[in-house]
Formats: C-alpha cells, structure tokens, sequence
C-alpha cells in the first residue's frame, strides 16, 4: 500500500503550508502587533538544503501541494532556486506563493520561470492611506506594480486575499469585489482571526455573511461555483457576468477542521500541525544532526498525532502570524 501522512483522526495530509522566513518588510495591525518584534537568527532558520530533504521524505508519503509563506517569502534570497528544487520532486503536483507583492514587480518573472504554479497576494485596501494604516509603510503603488506584473508573466488566475476589518476597510469590500469583475482574479475574502491580540480581534471583526451581503446588495444575488477539494476552504462565488471569482474564508464563523489536510512547517524548523493551537514539534534538532529519512519521517508522524480535531471558536493564539506563515 502506498505511504501517506495522515493525522490521529485519520486526515490524510497532502498539504504543506512552509514558511521561508518570520522577516516581512511591512507591519500589518493584525499579523504584527508590535514593531519591536525579535526575528529569528540566520543560523536558526532552516536552509534551503534542510528545506527540500524535508520535503523529499513528505513527498514520499503523500504531500502533493507545497505554499511558500513568511513573513514576506520574497525578502528570503533566492527564493527562485528554492521553488525550482522544490519543483524538481516529482510527486509535488503544485508549488504556490503567498505574497504581499511589495517587491513582486522585481520578482515576477524570476519566480514565473521557477515553475511556480499560482500565487496569491495580500490586498486589503486600494486606498493609499488605508494600507499605511493597515501595514506602516506607504508602499499601495508597489503591491498595485506588483499585481500587474503577476498578470502580465502569465500567473493566472491571480488569487487576492483581503481581511476584512471593521471601521478600517469595511467600507471598501464592493469596490474589491469589482476588482473581479473586468479581471480573472480570485477576490478572496477572509473573516480577522483573534491571532496576537484579541482586543484588536474584538474592535475589527466582521463575519463573511455580512461581507457577503454587501456585495449581493451592490451587484445582485452571487452565483454558486462548485470546486474541486484541492481549491481549499473559500467558498467560491461569481458576480454574474463577470471574468473572476469571488470566495469566503469563513476562519471562524464555520468549521473546516474536518476537511483539513495541511500542516505547516516554520522557518525555524517547527512542525505546526494545526495554525490554531500553540503546539510545535521540533525537526530542526534531528536535521541537524544528519537524520536519516526515516527518522525524519518518524518525526513528521509524530507532530501529526499532535494535530487537534477541531479549533475552539475563539481560541487565543500567541504567537504571531508571520512566526508560522498563514
Ligand atoms: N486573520 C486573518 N488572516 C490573517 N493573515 C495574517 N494575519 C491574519 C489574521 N489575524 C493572513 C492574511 C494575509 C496573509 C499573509 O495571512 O490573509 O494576507
Ligand atoms: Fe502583513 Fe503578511 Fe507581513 Fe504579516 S506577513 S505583516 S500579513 S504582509
């Protein structure tokens, strides 16, 4: 029979969410809460070399879909040559990004040659000031560079990911929403997570339905895609008559847990099993004293019987969200 990862509660894992780097070059309020933040140290983060052995072994047990995350997965350099070996395993079927697109315009065509297969970027405003609020750096015109340069290497559809918070960009989802209207974009929609604050969870939240209601009240009533399993949790919608799609990541008002099939791996060599709980296992120690294929895989089976069945619906989460990468 053939190998494959599956968690105590018999998800099989295909699903590799690996984070590159915990740096980012911006503040966002719900990811970093404060700028005083300690990175890891170079010698801590795991190398590119580490990366793919790690890699290899899950791709022999069954891991199909790899997404690169940070932080900012471009600010690590080379980022190119780690998609290019990564895309070297035969059994990983997709290789994707997720990106804030600041520096994508530089990128672009580097990553498009890599092999990347699909990229998605972080969009949670088109107003100048509204995303220094958001983020701390006035750079909109960069990531607005960066989603053209996506479009014109051909990485389509370009999928964009906007959080949605109350009193700070509430007011923008139609206009978002129109985004996928003249485009084949993926305007994706994300319920705020209580992750790091949960003052600042409280204040901003907004629930997709209300979100989704705005939308329905502007263009009319959204009509229904179905999408294979592999198209992850949004919920995907269309405005009728138009080029792209519309999706709900309903993270906290409705539960996917039981249709979960990724785990996460940190920049610092830390299995998370489940982005809601606290818990790590440590694969850094045993790749760095040479571990073998099967102890690595020993390890990685470990961390899966560590994986919760399902997340409390308001957890309080510590750790921040560029420490393990979306
Ligand atoms: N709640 C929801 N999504 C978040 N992200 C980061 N922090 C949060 C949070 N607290 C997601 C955003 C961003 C990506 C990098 O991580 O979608 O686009
Ligand atoms: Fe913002 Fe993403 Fe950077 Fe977090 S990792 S600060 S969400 S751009």
């Amino acid at each position: 029979m053939k190998n494959r990862l599956t968690d105590s509660q018999g998800r099989v894992i295909n699903y590799l969410r690996l984070s590159v780097t915990d740096r980012c070059n911006l503040r966002c309020s719900y990811c970093i809460p404060s700028s005083q933040r300690n990175f890891i140290p170079h010698n801590e983060i795991l190398s590119y070399e580490e990366i793919v052995k790690t890699l290899a072994v899950m791709a022999k047990n069954g891991l199909q879909k790899v997404r690169l995350t940070g932080g900012e997965p471009l600010v690590r350099k080379d980022i190119d040559l780690l998609v290019r070996e990564i895309k070297k395993i035969q059994e990983i079927r997709e290789v994707t990004i997720t990106t804030n697109a600041t520096l994508l315009s530089v990128h672009a065509d580097r990553l498009k040659r890599s092999g990347i297969d699909r990229i998605n970027i972080s969009l949670d405003t088109l107003n100048p000031h509204t995303f220094e609020k958001i983020t701390g750096k006035d750079e909109l015109s960069f990531v607005l560079e960066g989603i053209q340069s996506a479009k014109e290497a051909g990485m389509t559809p370009v999928k964009i990911n906007t959080v949605i918070l109350n009193n700070i960009n509430s007011s923008e989802i139609e206009e978002l929403a129109a985004l996928s209207i003249e485009n084949d974009f993926h305007i994706r929609f994300i319920e705020l997570m209580p992750i790091g604050s949960l003052n600042y969870y409280e204040k901003h939240k907004l629930s997709a339905s209300f979100v989704k209601k705005t939308i329905e009240n502007r263009f009319g009533e959204l009509v229904r895609l179905n999408l294979s399993q592999l198209a992850g949790p949004a919920a995907m919608y269309k405005i009728r008559n138009s080029k792209g799609k519309i999706g709900f990541i309903h993270a906290m008002t409705s539960h996917f847990c039981a249709e979960c099939n990724r785990i996460r791996l940190t920049a610092d060599g830390h299995i998370r099993p489940c982005l809601l709980e606290d818990s790590f296992v440590d694969l850094k120690e045993i790749l760095r004293k040479n571990a073998d294929d099967k102890e690595i895989l020993q390890r990685i089976k470990y961390a899966l019987t560590q994986k919760a069945s399902a997340h409390d619906l308001i957890p309080n989460v510590k750790t921040e969200m560029a420490t393990i990468g979306g």
